[in-house]
C-alpha cells in the first residue's frame, strides 16, 4: 500500500482527503503537515479521518511510512515543497500551477528526473470525462479542423479569511491569470494540439480593490482583506493567444462577477464544441444537422460524480495507478509547466503594454544556463 501525506491542509488538501477517501484509499493516509495547526485539526474533522499532523513538512517528509504526498500549498512555496520532497525520495502530486516561474518548473523537472519518482501536475481537467469526450469528439474531426478556442470565466473573487489571501498577492500568487487561468490556457494547448508563440493580453483592477473603494456585487461571497494583505492582482482581463498550428485562444477572466457558468469552446471549420461544465454537458454544432446537440458524457460514464471540480477523483485515482505501474502521469510536469507560458506572458503583457513573444519567457529561463555554458 502507498502512504500518503499531505502538505497543506487548506480548502484544496481538503478535497484531495475527500477524494481519497471516496477513491477507498482510508488506510493509505498517514500524515499531514500544515504550518497552522488549526487548519490541520479542521481538515480532520471536517473528513473525520485521524492523521498524524506536524507543523513542519519536513517532519513529515522524513517518515518512512509516506511514498508520496499531495502538495497543496501557497503557490510560491511549490518549489520548496516539491524539491524537498523528491530529496526525500517521495512521489509528488503538485497542485497548479506549478510553479511561479519557468525556471522554477525547470528546478523541480530536475529534481523529479534526479530522484526518478512520479510528478504528477493539479490540473484536474485534463482527468474529467467532459472534456475527455469534448477532445474525442475534436480529434474525431466532428468540428473538422479546429481554429479557435475561447473560455469566459466570470466568477466571484477569491476567497478570503483563513489567511487565504495569499491569491491576491502577485508575488506569492503569481496573479489571476497564472493561479487561475492555468487549467483554462492548458486546455487550450490540449484541445487545439498547439503550443502557445504569441500573447496580447488587456486588464487591470476595477471592482476588487484593496482600498474596497468598490465592492463587488456578490452577496454569497464577502470580500474584505486582512490586515496588512496585499491586493496588486488584475481582476478582470482579455487574453489573445496566437499558437504554433495558427490556432488561436481567447480568454476572458473577471473576479467580480456572479450567476455566470464558465463556458469553453472550440470552433472548427466544420462546427463549434462547447463544454457547459456546471450541467456537465457539451454542445454540439456541427453544421451537417444544423442544430444543436447536448450530449452529456458523464451519464455514459456510470461513475460517482468527482469530488470538487469535475476529474478531482479520477486524477487522485491516476496518480496512484502512475506510481504502482510507474508510468508517467497524463498531466506530468512538461504539461504543468507549459500550462503557465500564456498565463506568464499575459501577466507581462498587460503590464508592459504590448505583444509578449513566449520565446522572451524561455530565453529569460533558460539565460543562467546559457551563462552557465559559456562561461
Ligand atoms: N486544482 C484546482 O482546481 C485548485 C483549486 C483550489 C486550489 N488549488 C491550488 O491548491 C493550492 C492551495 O490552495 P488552497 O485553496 O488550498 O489554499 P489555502 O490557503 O486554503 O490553503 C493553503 C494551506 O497551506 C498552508 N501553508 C502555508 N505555508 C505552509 C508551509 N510552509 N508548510 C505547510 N503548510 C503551509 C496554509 O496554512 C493553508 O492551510 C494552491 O496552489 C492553489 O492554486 C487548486
Amino acid at each position: 500500500m502507498i502512504g500518503i501525506g499531505l502538505i497543506g491542509a487548506g480548502d484544496m488538501a481538503l478535497g484531495h482527503c475527500r477524494a481519497l477517501l471516496q477513491a477507498g484509499h482510508e488506510r493509505a493516509l498517514v500524515a499531514v503537515a500544515d504550518i497552522n495547526e488549526q487548519r490541520a485539526a479542521a481538515l480532520q474533522s471536517t473528513a473525520r479521518i485521524r492523521l498524524a499532523a506536524h507543523t513542519d513538512y519536513r517532519d513529515l517528509l522524513a517518515r518512512a511510512d509516506i511514498d508520496a504526498v499531495f502538495i497543496a500549498t501557497p503557490n510560491h512555496l511549490h518549489r520548496e515543497h516539491a524539491c524537498a520532497a523528491f530529496a526525500a525520495g517521495k512521489h509528488v502530486f503538485l497542485e497548479k500551477p506549478m510553479a511561479l516561474t519557468l525556471t522554477e518548473c525547470d528546478a523541480i523537472l530536475a529534481a523529479a528526473a534526479e530522484a526518478d519518482r512520479v510528478l504528477q501536475i493539479g490540473l484536474v481537467y485534463r482527468y474529467s470525462p467532459l472534456f475527455r469526450e469534448m477532445e474525442r469528439l475534436i480529434r474525431s474531426g466532428r468540428i473538422g479542423v479546429p481554429v479557435m478556442a475561447w473560455c469566459h470565466e466570470f466568477r466571484v473573487p477569491f476567497p478570503v479569511g483563513r489567511d487565504r489571501e495569499w491569491r491576491y498577492s502577485q508575488a506569492l500568487s503569481g496573479g489571476a491569470l497564472v493561479e487561475k487561468s492555468c487549467h483554462h490556457f492548458d486546455l487550450f494547448q490540449w484541445l487545439l494540439d498547439a503550443v502557445p508563440v504569441r500573447v496580447h493580453a488587456i486588464g487591470g483592477q476595477t471592482a476588487v480593490r484593496r482600498d474596497g473603494a468598490v465592492k463587488p456585487g456578490v452577496p454569497t461571497e464577502p470580500y474584505e482583506l486582512g490586515p496588512g494583505a496585499v491586493n496588486d492582482i488584475i481582476d478582470h482581463a482579455w487574453v489573445n493567444v496566437e499558437y504554433d498550428n495558427a490556432t488561436k485562444g481567447n480568454l476572458g477572466l473577471s473576479l467580480f462577477t456572479a450567476g455566470r457558468s464558465m463556458p469553453v469552446g472550440v470552433l472548427g471549420t466544420g462546427g463549434w464544441i462547447e463544454a457547459c461544465v456546471p450541467r456537465k454537458l457539451l454542445r454540439v454544432h456541427d453544421g451537417r444537422a444544423g442544430c444543436i446537440e447536448e450530449l452529456e458524457p458523464l451519464r455514459k460514464a456510470h461513475e460517482p460524480a468527482d469530488v470538487g471540480h469535475t476529474g478531482g477523483t479520477r486524477q487522485v485515482k491516476a496518480f496512484l495507478e502512475a506510481i504502482e505501474a510507474g508510468a508517467t502521469p497524463f498531466a506530468d510536469g512538461q504539461v504543468g509547466r507549459a500550462s503557465i507560458l500564456a498565463g506568464l506572458a499575459a501577466e507581462l503583457s498587460i503590464r508592459r503594454q504590448r505583444v509578449v513573444e513566449v520565446d522572451e519567457l524561455e530565453l529569460a529561463a533558460a539565460a543562467p544556463v546559457m551563462a552557465a555554458a559559456s562561461g
